[in-house]
């Protein structure tokens, strides 16, 4: 079987699928431009979020057997299109998500403390010690939107630091150290929301003007999940307003972003996506592609 990998995968990994038997090509550079005319040639193909799979790519390779998305989401890849043309697509549903929840642990307590702002001045060569009364985040309430797999571990980190967790998710009745609420419970009580749900139809821009106004004033957003999810117009009035105290951003409606207006208030922490960039995670995963590629091509 031959693979094509057309994003960064730790070499280990693809020194594993060769000793197993598969023909590896890495193109971890390759340009949307260019897969057309490679992808052709391959049975199988790996991802992680750079590379998108849209349609028309996949048209144009009746060869395809199987798509391997290193990482959770996969709405970078047309996978209910794929699966209708016989392609088996597959994740890695669980390799991340223990540094997710602990970038999420972070930024809480970056927020509670403005570790971010008291850093700069320091840099900047002054001793400010009276701008930087914080918080403590034992005793605060944390409403998780989405309470999976990176939520639960979330739940677990903030239960253990004194935290009182509450969440909103649909599909799950229930998480042990946690109360299951309705949305507008959650927004009225918390004093951190983080998002940990998937972007789709339903949840695509669920946190607008409307939501923001049910939130306690001086709230504290982290969405290390999607970006899309938030209304980034109204999350930056919230912020202005006073109403959303802080916010810590790892996902963006668009990656990178084209309006960096959000980003440059004085109350936004950010990250370029990198909640699953830990050795640890990029070892998970890079193990869990390699042995489903070796069990598909068994099959
Ligand atoms: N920042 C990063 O680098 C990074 C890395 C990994 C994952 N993620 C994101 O984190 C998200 C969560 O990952 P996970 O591994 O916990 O996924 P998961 O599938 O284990 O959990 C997602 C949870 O969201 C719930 N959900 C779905 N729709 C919902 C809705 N409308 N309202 C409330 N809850 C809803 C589901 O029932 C599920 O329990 C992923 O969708 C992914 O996009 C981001």
């Amino acid at each position: 079987m031959k693979i094509l990998i057309c994003d960064k995968t730790e070499k280990e990994y693809i020194e594993q699928m060769r000793a197993a038997g598969l023909t590896v090509d890495v193109r971890d550079d390759i340009t949307p431009e260019e897969l057309p005319n490679v992808l052709p040639a391959y049975d199988g193909m790996v991802v992680r979020s750079r590379t998108k799979v849209r349609q028309p790519l996949i048209d144009v390779c009746p060869n395809l057997k199987v798509i391997v998305r290193g990482g959770v989401g996969l709405d970078t890849i047309d996978h209910e299109y794929a699966k209708s043309k016989g392609i088996a697509v597959m994740n890695t549903p669980l390799a991340n998500s223990i540094s997710v929840a602990e970038l999420t642990i972070g930024y809480m307590f970056m927020l509670a403390r403005s570790l971010y702002k008291a850093s700069a001045t320091m840099k900047a060569e002054k001793w400010d010690k009276k701008s930087f009364d914080g918080d403590e985040i034992g005793g605060k309430t944390l409403g998780l939107i989405g309470v999976g797999n990176i939520g639960r571990e979330t739940a677990k980190r903030a239960v253990a630091l004194g935290m009182k967790v509450v969440a909103y998710d649909p599909y799950v009745k229930e998480v042990e150290g946690v109360k299951m609420v309705a949305l507008d419970e959650l927004l009225a009580e918390a004093d951190y929301i983080s998002l940990h749900l998937p972007k789709t139809k339903e949840s695509a821009d669920m946190i607008g003007a409307e939501q923001f106004a049910k939130m306690k004033k001086g709230v504290r957003i982290i969405n290390c999940a999607r970006g899309g999810i938030i209304k980034e117009d109204a999350l930056y009035e919230a912020l202005t307003s006073g109403k959303v105290a802080g916010a810590a951003l790892d996902v963006f409606a668009e990656e990178p972003p084209t309006d960096w207006k959000l980003l440059k208030l004085d109350n936004v922490i950010a990250s370029p996506h990198i909640g699953a960039a830990t050795r640890e995670a990029q070892g998970r995963v890079g193990a869990e592609v390699a042995q489903k590629l070796i069990n598909f091509a068994k099959k």
